[in-house]
C-alpha cells in the first residue's frame, strides 16, 4: 500500500502534466536585482515616468520606492534583501525601481556601481523653481495629513530678506552639485536624462527617448496616452484600461510673490548653466 502511494505521489509530482510550466514550455520568472534604476529627481516626474515605463511589455518593476542605497537599516540588509524587494521578472524583462531620494543622497552613487555596475539610471529633470514649489507642496500636504501646522512657503525661503540657502527643497534643485557625485562614479553614458517639462507636454516623444536608451523594441505608442482635461494632465491607457496618476500627482503650487519668484529664478541660473555644461546639453527653463 505505502509502495502505491508513494509511487502515486512520485508520478504527480513528476508528470508533466501537473506542472503547468511544462504546459506553455514558460522559463522560469525570477526576481532579479534591477536593470534601470530612476534616481530622482525628487518631484521631477518619478512616478509619471515608471508608470509610463511599464506600459512596455518588456519591463516590469518594483511598486513602491524601495530605499536601499540611501537607508543605512534596509542597506545593511544587503542584496538579496533588495532582491526580494523586486518583481518577478521573465527572462528578457528588464526589472526598475524608483527612489527619488537616490539622486541627492551623498553615499549612494557609490553604493550602486558596488552592487550593480552595469545597471541603466534615469534622472528626470525639471525647471528647479517649479520642482522647489512642487516639494513645498508635497511637505505641506503631508503636515496636513500628520495634523501639524504647514509652516508659509515664505518663512523657509527667505532669512533677512535673502534666499536661506539652507533650505533643503532648494539644495534639491540644484542639480550640478549632486549630478558631479554622480558622474565621478558612473560613465554619462550610462545615466540619460529625462526632461520632466517635456513629459508633461508629451509623454510620447520622451518615452521614446527612454526606450531607444535603454535599447527596447519600440513598443510605448500615442494609444498609450489620452490627455484628460480635467486633471490638465496625460493619462495612460493599456490592455484597454485608463487610469491617470494619484491625486497626489499635479497639484496646486501655493501663490509666490512675483519678487521672491524672481530672486528664485535668478539664482538658479547659475547653477543651471552649471548642469547643462555638466551633461552637454540645455533645458528650457525660466
Ligand atoms: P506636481 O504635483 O507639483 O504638479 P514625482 O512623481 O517625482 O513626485 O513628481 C510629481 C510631478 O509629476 C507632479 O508635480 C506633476 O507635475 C508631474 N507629472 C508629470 N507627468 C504627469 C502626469 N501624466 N500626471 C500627473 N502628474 C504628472
Amino acid at each position: 500500500m505505502a509502495a502505491l502511494i508513494f509511487a502515486l505521489l512520485f508520478f504527480i509530482n513528476h508528470s508533466p502534466v501537473a506542472s503547468p510550466r511544462a504546459i506553455g514550455h514558460e522559463p522560469p520568472s525570477t526576481r532579479r536585482l534591477p536593470d534601470i534604476i530612476v534616481i530622482g529627481v525628487r518631484k521631477g516626474g518619478t512616478r509619471a515616468l515608471i508608470e509610463m515605463l511599464r506600459l512596455h511589455g518588456a519591463v516590469v518593476s518594483a511598486r513602491n520606492e524601495i530605499h536601499f542605497f540611501d537607508r543605512d537599516t534596509n542597506y545593511r540588509l544587503g542584496p538579496d534583501w533588495y532582491r526580494a524587494q523586486m518583481p518577478l521578472a521573465r527572462p528578457g524583462q528588464l526589472t526598475v525601481e524608483k527612489t527619488p531620494a537616490y539622486f541627492t543622497s551623498v553615499k549612494v552613487p557609490e553604493r550602486v556601481v558596488r552592487t550593480k555596475p552595469a545597471v541603466k539610471l534615469l534622472l528626470i529633470v525639471r525647471d528647479p523653481t517649479t520642482r522647489l514649489l512642487s516639494d513645498y507642496t508635497q511637505v505641506f500636504h503631508n503636515q496636513l495629513e500628520k495634523r501639524k501646522r504647514p509652516q508659509p512657503l515664505e518663512d523657509l525661503l527667505m532669512r533677512d530678506g535673502d534666499l536661506n540657502l539652507s533650505y533643503k527643497a532648494l539644495n534639491r534643485s540644484l542639480y550640478h552639485v549632486h549630478m558631479e557625485r554622480w558622474l565621478t562614479v558612473f560613465p554619462a553614458d550610462s545615466i540619460h536624462l529625462v526632461d520632466g517639462d517635456a513629459l508633461i507636454k508629451n509623454p510620447l516623444l520622451e518615452m521614446k527617448k527612454v526606450e531607444k536608451f535603454l535599447k527596447l523594441e519600440p513598443q510605448i505608442n500615442a494609444s498609450n496616452f489620452y490627455f484628460n482635461a480635467t486633471r490638465g494632465f496625460y493619462c495612460l491607457r493599456a490592455a484597454g484600461k485608463e487610469r491617470c496618476l494619484h491625486d497626489s500627482k499635479g497639484r496646486q503650487h501655493p501663490q509666490v510673490a512675483p519678487a521672491i519668484l524672481q530672486k528664485l529664478q535668478e539664482y538658479f541660473r547659475e547653477p543651471n548653466r552649471r548642469f547643462f555644461d555638466l551633461v552637454g546639453r540645455t533645458f528650457d527653463w525660466k
